[in-house]
């Protein structure tokens, strides 16, 4: 954990509080950040993971930060430790992204983009990087594109995870979250041993607002409209890796990899 990593003087939006796990991190590293040279003998991932609310993009995210060694960014996550903060300490842009959340519905363009610009000097982490929950309108693709393109770093795939909708919601409305290290669990399907309690840090697992079945219903609607159209966006620059994600997530993180090597 670096201090600092996450408070950014005369955000517009508000700065978000440094907490204490990995999830929730600008491309922030496992245990410190790496130096930004790229290293040259290694196989260096720069992914986005794209797929349904609930269809385990945060699942996989942690499993490949963890062995590959990756950086990782939720948005989603960034916005809950946001959303920690005193209401009075929020900028008006920050509450209102806080009840755009809350209703399932996703946060403006503008909201999350000032987010991810804030943090762009992270983006040569030199192990690589995973985007989770991010981009996911045509507009925050474009201006990763345009980022990236800037930086001359390319992404390596961008990888999408294929459930049906039945077995989504099963892994929503069981979700279990860690309030500390935001580990994330699964009431049947992966439980902690413990119940109610992180297995990684004992913290207090909870029940997500956005979980609840209404709000389900306004993700899904939002995921057909605004991000299922970066599926053909991605296909057309040739970078589309298409994963089913059914199994346990060992075998999801599994069949990534050998996509991944097999387009490599
Ligand atoms: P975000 O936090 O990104 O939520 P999401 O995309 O809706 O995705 P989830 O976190 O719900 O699901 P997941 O695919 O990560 O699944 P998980 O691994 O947890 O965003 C939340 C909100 O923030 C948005 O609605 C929006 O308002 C806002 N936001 C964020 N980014 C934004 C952006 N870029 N633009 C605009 N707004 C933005 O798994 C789900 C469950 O399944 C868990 O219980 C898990 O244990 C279980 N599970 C996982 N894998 C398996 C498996 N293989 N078998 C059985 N169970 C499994």
């Amino acid at each position: 954990m670096v201090a600092n990593h996450w408070t950014v003087p005369n955000n517009p939006i508000g700065n978000v509080p440094p907490v204490e796990q990995d999830r929730c991190g600008w491309f922030q590293p496992r245990s410190g950040i790496r130096p930004l040279a790229m290293p040259t003998n290694v196989a260096v991932w720069r992914l986005v993971l794209l797929g349904a609310p609930g269809v385990g993009k945060g699942t996989q995210a942690d499993l490949l930060n963890q062995r590959l060694d990756a950086c990782h960014l939720s948005t989603g996550d960034l916005f809950r430790a946001a959303s920690k903060q005193k209401e009075s300490d929020q900028s008006p842009a920050m509450q209102a992204a806080m009840e755009h959340m809350r209703r399932g519905e996703l946060v403006p363009d503008s909201t999350v983009w000032e987010m991810v610009r804030e943090r762009t000097n992270s983006i040569r982490c030199s192990s690589g990087f995973v985007l989770d929950g991010f981009p996911r309108t045509l507009g925050q693709a474009e201006s990763l594109k345009q980022l990236m393109e800037g930086e001359r770093i390319p992404l390596s795939a961008v990888i999408n995870y294929e459930l049906p909708l039945s077995a989504i919601v099963a892994r929503l409305s069981g979700r279990r979250t860690c309030e500390k290290c935001k580990a994330v669990y699964h009431v049947t399907g992966n439980p902690p041993k413990i119940e109610g309690v992180c297995d990684r840090c004992a913290g207090k697992l909870f029940q997500r607002e956005d979980d609840r079945p209404e709000s389900i219903a306004v993700r899904m609607d939002v995921y057909e409209r605004s991000t299922a159209p970066l599926i053909e966006f991605y296909r057309a620059q040739g970078l589309l890796v298409s994963v089913v994600a059914t199994g346990s997530p060992d075998e999801i993180y599994a069949h990534t990899i050998a996509a991944l090597r097999a387009r490599a």
